[in-house]
């Protein structure tokens, strides 16, 4: 057929390409007479959609660990091992006390700051020390072994501990701590 039409210079007609996927996609959505019917451009739509599953899956995650937490603190986690100081109804201290079949370990010894200084601390030990199966163990800073010397621990090594302890007192984590044993 004899052509009509002519395109304007520097316009021709083609046939489509694969790289030409996007722009193809991007004419269409312009459908209603070369208006954009999105209010923006194809690519910022793109990567607020991007932005948008990004932090969805952040939230989710987030909201995932939260649920795992929160099941662990209600269901798994037992304070049935912990002892407080009750000061008019509420806790100021606490400790906790696992006795094992060989052995017990006293971890998380804690007192509120306020009440510190007032032998609360050293009360829970000894209360601690008298319901304990002996040996006793415990890790702490460097700076509480005069602390724990005066109830009669001293300080070992990870090496000397049974097999678990090292990871229960958090000996494996680099921290600066010390085991300490009452015989
Ligand atoms: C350590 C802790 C339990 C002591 O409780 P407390 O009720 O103040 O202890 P007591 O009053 O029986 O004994 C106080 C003595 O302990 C020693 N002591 C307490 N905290 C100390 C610290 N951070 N560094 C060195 N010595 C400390 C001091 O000799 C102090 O004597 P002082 O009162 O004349 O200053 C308390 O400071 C605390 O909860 N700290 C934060 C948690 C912590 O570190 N727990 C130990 C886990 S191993």
């Amino acid at each position: 057929m004899q052509n009509r039409f002519y395109l304007p210079p520097n316009f021709f007609i083609r046939r489509a390409r694969a790289k030409d996927k996007w722009k193809i996609k991007e004419l269409l959505l312009t459908w209603n007479d070369g208006v954009n019917i999105l209010p923006m451009n194809i690519y910022w739509l793109g990567l607020i959609i991007v932005c948008l599953v990004f932090l969805f899956v952040h939230v989710l995650l987030f909201a995932a660990l939260m649920g795992i937490y929160l099941v662990y603190e209600i269901q798994v986690k037992d304070y049935s091992n912990f002892w407080v100081i009750d000061n008019n109804g509420s806790a100021v201290g606490c400790a906790e006390l696992r006795i094992q079949k060989r052995y017990s370990v006293i971890f998380n010894l804690c007192i509120k700051k306020k009440y510190r200084h007032q032998k609360l601390g050293s009360s829970m030990v000894e209360h601690l020390i008298n319901e304990a199966k002996k040996p006793v163990y415990l890790s702490c800073d460097r700076e509480l072994i005069p602390f724990y010397t005066r109830f009669g621990f001293v300080t070992t090594y990870a090496e000397n501990l049974p097999r678990d302890l090292p990871i229960a007192l958090g000996l494996t984590q680099g921290l600066s701590i010390v085991p300490m044993i009452l015989v």
